[in-house]
């Protein structure tokens, strides 16, 4: 596998290989690559004959100097999980590389998308993964981008970016990986504290008793609560929100029930668990 820190090596490193017929991949990190992330790879090796990977932890989405800092690094680690992965290029340009004048002056407005959950809770962050995500498309020109269902509402917003902006990329959501005790692998879940690895399971917890609560008639008001209930009964957790939104991310219980709900539709979770802030969600069928 091929380490390239440039716009320019990669973009020639893509003209090459398209010469030779090859079609790209691109799969986006911010590194401390996970199971998650490899299968993201795995998935990208099956369809194009190029895989790239890029690894830039992209100041931009962090609200907080503080988040920015702990995130966790480790290049060489990462680059071996590519390479077993089988990606044959890794993009991991340093931030002047990306942002020469120290941030962009022209950045992504995510619109509502931006407005809501993810957006309430961390002001900005939406804007700044939006617009990496348009430069690494820019820079790598991948037939597809390939993300992690997890980051749910991340994965509404690049659909409705490529979309908006007519980009020619084909947006491929991939099933969340999960530990055996169903926490979805994470790159923050390297900060839990023993204690809190073992209080973090109450997400997916969460989402298995509001799905249950749904199939049980009580419809997406009622996951809603009971997937909160149990966030709440979980003494190292915080509870930020749960919702239940369709997949444009309108919510369907909240501010006025949306009424003839009948599935699938996605339950969302946030919570701060011992001090790490973590997302999950499930789809729960009609
Ligand atoms: O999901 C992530 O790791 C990041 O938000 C992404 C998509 C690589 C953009 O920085």
């Amino acid at each position: 596998m091929r380490l390239v820190e440039t716009i320019g090596e990669l973009r020639a490193e893509v003209a090459e290989q398209r010469r030779a017929g090859a079609g790209v991949g691109l799969v986006p990190t911010m590194g401390a690559l996970h199971a998650g992330h490899a299968s993201l790879v795995e998935r990208a090796r099956d369809r194009h004959a190029l895989v790239l990977a890029s690894i830039f932890v992209n100041p931009l989405q962090f609200e907080r100097p503080d988040d920015l800092e702990r995130y966790p690094r480790d290049l060489e680690r990462d680059l071996a999980l590519l390479e077993r992965s089988g990606a044959q290029v890794c993009f991991a340009p340093v931030a002047k590389e990306m942002y020469p004048d120290g941030g962009p002056i022209v950045s992504v407005d995510p619109g509502t998308i931006g407005a809501t959950l993810e957006g309430v809770s961390r002001p900005g962050h939406l804007s700044g993964v939006a617009t990496v995500v348009a430069k690494l498309l820019c820079i790598a020109t991948p037939d597809a981008a390939y993300f992690g269902e997890k980051d749910f509402q991340q994965l509404v917003l690049v659909r409705r970016l490529v979309r908006d902006l007519s980009m020619p990329v084909d947006v491929v959501g991939c099933a969340t990986v999960r530990e055996p005790d169903g926490l979805a692998t994470s790159s923050r879940n390297a900060r839990l504290s023993v204690a809190g690895r073992a209080a973090a399971t109450v997400l997916h917890r969460a989402l298995l008793a509001g799905s249950a609560a749904w199939r049980a008639g009580r419809g997406p008001g009622g996951a809603e609560t009971v997937a909160a209930q149990e966030v709440r009964a979980e003494p190292l957790a915080t509870l930020d929100y749960t919702a239940a939104v369709d997949d444009r991310l309108t919510r369907l219980a909240a501010p006025a029930p949306v009424t003839g709900v009948t599935g699938p539709f996605r339950l969302l979770v946030a919570a701060t668990v011992d001090g790490v802030r973590l997302v999950d969600n499930v789809e729960v069928p009609s």
